[in-house]
């Protein structure tokens, strides 16, 4: 079984007030945004830049919107999370699958078969993020980038005790470890994308995956965290 934190922080800095299954909180839909209009629009404005056109993109953690700018044309977007029918409501995807990444941090999916992947509001739910950044890395095709984005806020009893310790300058920092010892990330960059509107702060860390050593044998082994 795999110890929660993956070795690149203690199991306590994992450990969430509600340890009941992830599904159960997620049980009812919840058709909300959890940014505002100018979060969103400033997270539409980096995926403009940052996301390919037409490609096959991955929304990891996903509900019924995936903030996708309308201009943004993809080829197929496919929506991971654990609410069926938010998912089913969200007008940017093209499939949907439920899965529990706390409880099996392995992606459903092939190698190598994204051309981007996003992940909203949602990385301070995640238990086991090295697995979780290699698995992403794992279905990216070389080149391809992984954003995960954030604002100020959460849902507090199912956020690992490392983010509700920690401000958002830390959550970057934070954010950005786990693209380095997940290895196989080109350019990580991180960046406060807030639009200055004065309303919801918007950080965002990405990087693209890279191809050759590693990248498909080093898929659930946490004592390989270093490769
Ligand atoms: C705060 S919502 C964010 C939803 C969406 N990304 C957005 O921007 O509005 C958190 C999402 O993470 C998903 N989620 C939470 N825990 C999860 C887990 N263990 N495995 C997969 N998805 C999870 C939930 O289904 C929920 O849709």
């Amino acid at each position: 079984m795999n110890v929660v934190g993956d070795g690149l922080l203690p199991p306590a800095a994992y450990a969430r007030d509600d340890e009941s299954p992830d599904d159960r909180f997620y049980v009812a839909p919840r058709r909300v945004v959890h940014i505002d209009d100018g979060a969103i629009s400033a997270l539409g404005r980096l995926y403009a830049e940052v996301l390919p056109v037409g490609g096959r993109l991955l929304d990891l953690m996903s509900s019924w919107r995936s903030h996708l700018p309308e201009g943004l044309v993809s080829r197929e977007v496919v929506g991971l999370g654990l609410n069926a029918e938010e998912m089913a409501d969200n007008p940017r995807l093209t499939s949907s699958i439920v899965h529990d990444v706390n409880r099996d941090p392995r992606l459903p999916f092939g190698n190598e078969e994204f051309d981007g992947a996003m992940c909203v509001v949602s990385i301070q739910y995640v238990t086991h993020p090295l697995l979780v950044f290699r698995e992403v890395r794992r279905v990216l095709r070389p080149g391809a980038p992984f954003v995960v984005s954030f604002s100020n806020r959460c849902f507090p009893t199912k956020a690992v005790a490392v983010w509700l310790g920690t401000t958002d300058q830390q959550h970057v920092e934070l954010v950005r470890a786990y693209f380095e010892p997940a290895a196989g990330w080109l350019d990580v960059t991180a960046e406060d994308r807030s639009s200055g509107d004065g309303g919801d702060p918007l950080y965002a860390v990405w990087a693209r995956a890279s191809g050759g050593r590693g990248r498909a044998g080093a898929i659930l082994d946490p004592s390989r965290a270093g490769d």
